[in-house]
């Protein structure tokens, strides 16, 4: 039977670390805060701000929150990120994406400043991590190191392969497995013969967004499997990148959805909150 990792546990684990770190800062006269802004009403991103909010609150970070109409213009924005990047009150600030059709996400990255960019999409950020500079890292690969180190799993010398190449996981995950020593593989679409590169894996993380298209053909026996997706089924149920039911028996441990790295994704935001970045 592989070892199931528990992120919700090693989550809360973080996040009662944080809140005592957090108290010793408050002690000392320090405080943190973070912006969190929602342009429009997608339901999912109302349900994700929330509970950063609610992660912020349990911590003790101070949370502002700007929840601004679909209709929005790119100028607007431009002009409250400004003011929150020179507002010394503010620590982090964070646009929660996607953004509404006609606003331009690239240009609202580029906008927050990198020292305030808690969620680690700057350019100065993604180049910080690729030369080891220090910086602010993508909160979901950073949870999935987090979740290999808490659970005991060595990455240096191993074969790590990253299926996607997404800028928000793929790319820097590819980048964090390097740092930590692995031999790291980056596959996509292109990518010939997947399940044959895959079976490579000691360490194996998807992160390709379709539900359960990772079977045991595609897993050495004893591997461990990470599992970045999440998808909500007909049926209602969560369900994740990878066939649970069929990959497990093959593994020496795994991720299940829900409860595997999605709770890591908030708490490492938490963490890049509390441990700021200053340059
Ligand atoms: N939308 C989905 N995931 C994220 C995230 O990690 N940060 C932001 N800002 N938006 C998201």
């Amino acid at each position: 039977m592989a070892e199931r990792i528990d992120g919700k546990a090693i989550s809360l684990q973080i996040k009662d670390e944080l809140k005592k770190q957090l108290e010793e800062i408050r002690a000392q006269g320090g405080k943190r805060c973070l912006a969190v802004i929602l342009v429009g009403e997608d339901p999912a991103s109302k349900v994700y701000v929330g509970n950063k909010k609610k992660a912020c609150e349990y911590i003790g970070i101070e949370s502002r929150s700007y929840e601004l109409p679909a209709e929005t213009s790119q100028e607007e924005l431009l002009a409250l990120i400004d003011k929150l990047n020179k507002d010394s009150e503010v620590d982090g600030i964070l646009v929660q994406l996607p953004l509404p059709a006609g606003l331009d996400e690239r240009q609202v990255i580029r906008a927050i400043a990198p020292e305030k960019d808690v969620d680690g999409f700057h350019p100065v950020n993604v180049g910080s991590l690729l030369i080891g500079e220090p910086g602010y890292v993508s909160c979901t690969p950073a949870g999935v190191i987090q979740l290999l180190k808490r659970s005991g799993i060595e990455i240096a010398g191993k074969e790590c392969v990253v299926v996607g190449r997404s800028n928000i996981v793929g790319k820097p995950m590819a980048a964090l497995l390097l740092r930590e020593n692995g031999t790291v593989t980056v596959c996509h679409s292109r990518t010939k013969n997947l399940a044959e590169v895959c079976r490579r894996a000691d360490i194996l993380v998807v992160a390709v967004g379709k539900p359960r298209m990772i079977d045991a053909s595609y897993i050495k026996e004893g591997a461990v499997v990470i599992d970045v997706g999440i998808h909500r089924m007909e049926n209602g149920k969560l369900c994740g990148d990878v066939d649970f039911d069929a990959v497990e028996p093959h593994c020496s441990a795994i991720t299940p959805v829900p409860g595997g790295v999605g709770p890591m994704t908030i708490a490492m935001l938490m963490n890049n909150c509390v441990n700021r970045v200053t340059e």
